[in-house]
């Protein structure tokens, strides 16, 4: 896709709408199918993908890295995949992650541990500012080198493991470095024994279940372990891609706030590590349901209803960091337009995303004349209600963050500012459709190349 950079003006209020729509595939789940399916025996088969500049980014470093990859019709790929250990990088090789943490942290789980990889790993301008350290630390646990040793981002020349041995480790709230540990342990000797400290998105290990003389789940007093047996060959995956619950999101704020308007989102992903958004809403008496709901490659899915109501400043606690990751900058927006404070605590490890979200958003909510404060990893925002303020002009600068461009979105047809949003395209990292279903829906905007 890699689409011309253009700025986006928003500058007339949201009309009132009752439509029934669907969301871009799931990010999280698009690139995991093809990097699991790629370390897996024979062909695997991927529906309804997600066709985003992330997961074109997937593709491409995959087929660097020579894997045959074939897209069949709208939205379905074959993979051949050869097999644990089979990826491999030819001389002076330089690997693109673009915009994605996730492409960067799992990719380099599995090269960790692949025979022979001397490669030079690199993203966009936004991936290159993110702190790898984490990874780094991790992955050296598995014999893997990463040069300069100083340095904890991109750009970066990693050296895999010559003799990597499964290992112990304690996860935290990011399922990146997780899926990175998990996937590392394929091809390591030994068990691997991951304990989840904190809870995080599940999907790469609901892909490889099938597997069962490779990955075990069990629960000790409450807490997952998942165990991990290494260099055992992996069955081919069938995966079809439901909706991202993260894309849904920004409409279904936007119906939320507005006057008298419904959604129906179909066929949307609903696993409950990734739902935290609705569940926190839903507590400040947001009117969404949940229907007809079904289970397909170990992912729940379905269908929201949302309509317009009046929602409750929104109070959340560490424990919801995990299943709303991505939705803060929404949830930042939406606090800044329902009267009294809002309290987002334990948020800190937002600093690190594409942008610094904090300190991003606060300043697109000052600019709009919404008052907010962080200290000690805890945001208030002292929301004004629905503030009409079409005297206000705004602008958000290139920050790379396709989330941030889309909250600016429905801040602006919500107030009525003047929203000029700078370099509008990063959207298409995980949303390419959302900008088609704003017009559908009835939004107005206006394309600056
Ligand atoms: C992702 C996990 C989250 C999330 C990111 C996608 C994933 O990051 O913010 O957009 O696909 O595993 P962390 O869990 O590493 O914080």
């Amino acid at each position: 896709m890699q689409l011309k950079k253009f700025n986006l003006i928003v500058n007339t209020k949201a009309c009132i709408f009752n439509k029934i729509i669907s969301v871009d595939s799931d990010k999280s789940i698009s690139i995991r199918s093809f990097l699991i399916a790629s370390i897996s025996q024979n062909l695997s088969t991927v529906f309804n993908v997600l066709e985003s500049d992330d997961v074109i980014s997937a593709i491409k470093c995959l087929e660097d890295l020579g894997v045959k990859i074939k897209k069949q019709k709208f939205k379905k790929y074959l993979i051949y995949g050869n097999g644990l250990g089979s990826l491999i990088a030819k001389k002076n090789i330089k690997l693109n992650f673009g915009n994605s943490g996730t492409l960067a942290r799992l990719l380099i789980g599995i090269l960790s541990t692949t025979p022979k990889i001397e490669i030079n790993v690199a993203g966009d301008q936004s991936l290159n500012r993110r702190s790898m350290e984490k990874l780094k630390i991790l992955m050296s646990k598995f014999g893997a080198s990463f040069s300069p040793k100083a340095k904890s981002n991109f750009p970066l020349k990693m050296i895999s493991s010559e003799m990597p041995v499964g290992l112990n480790y304690s996860s935290g709230v990011s399922a990146q470095l997780k899926s990175a540990v998990i996937l590392a342990a394929l091809n390591s000797y030994g068990k691997t024994k991951i304990f989840e400290k904190e809870k995080s998105r599940d999907h790469t290990e609901n892909m490889l279940l099938h597997n069962s003389n490779v990955i075990n789940i069990q629960n000790r007093k409450n807490k997952k372990v998942i165990i991990i047996n290494g260099k055992k060959q992996l069955k081919p995956i069938n995966i079809n891609v439901p909706g991202d619950p993260s894309s849904a999101a920004f409409f279904v704020a936007l119906t939320l706030l507005n006057r008298k308007s419904s959604l129906k989102i179909k066929n949307v992903g609903l696993n409950k590590t990734r739902t935290g958004f609705y569940q926190i809403l839903k507590k400040q008496k947001a009117q969404i349901k949940f229907l007809n709901i079904k289970k397909i490659n170990n992912e729940p899915r379905g269908d929201i209803i949302v309509k317009s109501c009046k929602i409750k400043p929104i109070k959340t606690d560490k424990s919801f960091y995990v299943n709303s990751t991505d939705e803060y900058p929404i949830l930042f927006a939406m606090a800044a337009l329902i009267n009294g404070t809002s309290i987002f605590k334990g948020i800190g490890e937002l600093v690190n995303k594409e942008s610094n979200r904090i300190v991003e958003m606060q300043k697109i909510l000052k600019q709009i004349g919404v008052k907010s404060r962080f200290s000690k990893g805890i945001l208030k925002i002292f929301g004004k209600g629905m503030i009409n303020a079409s005297n206000k002009r705004v602008i958000v600068p290139s920050l790379g963050d396709h989330r941030i461009c889309m909250s600016s979105f429905v801040l602006a047809v919500l107030t009525g500012a003047q929203f000029q949003i700078n370099n509008f395209e990063t959207v298409y990292t995980s949303a390419p459709s959302f900008l088609k279903i704003m017009k559908l829906i009835g939004m107005h905007f206006e394309i600056q190349s």
